[in-house]
Formats: structure tokens, C-alpha cells, sequence
């Protein structure tokens, strides 16, 4: 199923690729951490990124964290096979990436103790975002969620449903 009308655009013009520390599961533990959150150890955390693009951001951390596993995926192909020649270059095992749109994400991929969503939210239709929230708490291990979303400043009353539902 296929929600958003992205996919050609980002297959014809292939968005940056960074690496973006904000995101990393250290980081975000420590957060976790300082607010009493559940906080799994990110060495061996599973983590999963939304919208992974060409794997800049979720690359290195996986080669970073050879302990932990790391799934990525994203709607365009054109991206999620340079990603997979990237990481196959790389050597670096500990991570696999989808072709695949937010919606198909279902109990079948399993769950994560970090959901990573960097430049998503903003970029996609409501329908989709609403399609990320689920991820969001249908996939997070044990409701111990640490999630790093760039959300708009309007956005914030949206994420609320995640912590009210
Ligand atoms: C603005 S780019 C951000 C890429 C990367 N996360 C970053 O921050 O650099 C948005 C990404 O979301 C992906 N995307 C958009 N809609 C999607 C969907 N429905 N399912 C999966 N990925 C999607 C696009 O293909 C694109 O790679």
C-alpha cells in the first residue's frame, strides 16, 4: 500500500545524507535517562529509522554499534539502493533496509527499543503522519519509547496522541 505521492520525486532527486547525532540511540538514552524514561542499552538496542533516505544517518551508527541491530527503510528505491551498496561497501552486517512505505509497517517487522523519524514528519501527508504515530506505539518494545522527530512547532498537539492513546 502506497500513501504518499514522494516516491518519484525522491527517486529523481535523491535527498542529502547525513548523519544527524541527535538521532543516535546513545543520545537519546541519556534523555530517556534523565527523565526517568525506559532507557535500553543502545549497544544492543534494536532500532528502527523511518524514512532512512541513502542511509547516511543510519550507516554509521550501525557500524558504530556492531551489537545492536538497525533496520531502515524508505519509499524510494532509487535511495534504498544506494543505502544497500553504501552499507555492503561498508561491511557492515548489523543492519538491514527495506523498500517500503510507512503504511506496510505492521507486527511483522517486530519491535524496536528506538523509533528514529529525522525529516519525515514535515514532508509527508497527514494520513502518513498519522501512519507514523502507529508505528510509533505499536512497535516500540514495551511502550519504552524514545523518539527523535523533527516536528514542526504546530505539530506538537499531534504528537500528544502518542502519550494520551
Ligand atoms: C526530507 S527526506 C529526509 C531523509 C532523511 N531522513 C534525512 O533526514 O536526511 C524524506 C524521506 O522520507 C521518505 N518518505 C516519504 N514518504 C515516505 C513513506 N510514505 N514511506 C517511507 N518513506 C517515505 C522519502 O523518500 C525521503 O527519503
Amino acid at each position: 500500500m502506497t500513501t504518499d505521492r514522494s516516491e518519484p520525486s525522491y527517486d529523481a532527486v535523491p535527498y542529502t545524507s547525513h548523519a544527524y547525532q541527535q538521532t543516535h540511540p546513545d543520545q537519546l538514552a541519556t534523555i530517556a535517562r534523565v527523565f526517568g524514561l525506559p532507557s535500553p542499552d543502545p549497544l544492543t538496542a534494536r532500532v528502527l529509522e523511518i524514512g532512512c533516505g541513502r542511509g547516511g544517518n543510519i550507516i554509521p551508527m550501525a557500524a558504530a554499534c556492531p551489537s545492536a541491530h538497525f533496520l531502515g527503510f524508505d519509499l524510494s528505491r532509487v535511495q534504498v539502493d544506494e543505502a544497500h551498496q553504501t552499507a555492503r561497501r561498508l561491511g557492515v552486517d548489523n543492519l538491514e533496509i527495506r523498500h517500503a512505505d510507512i503504511a506496510d509497517v505492521d507486527e511483522s517487522w517486530g519491535e524496536f527499543d528506538y523509533v528514529i523519524a529525522h525529516g519525515v514528519w514535515s514532508w509527508v501527508p497527514r494520513a502518513t503522519q498519522d501512519q507514523l504515530l502507529r508505528i510509533c506505539r505499536e512497535r516500540l518494545e514495551n511502550r519504552g519509547q524514545t523518539i527523535d522527530h523533527r516536528f514542526g512547532s504546530a505539530d506538537h498537539e499531534r504528537v500528544a496522541e502518542l502519550s494520551s492513546s
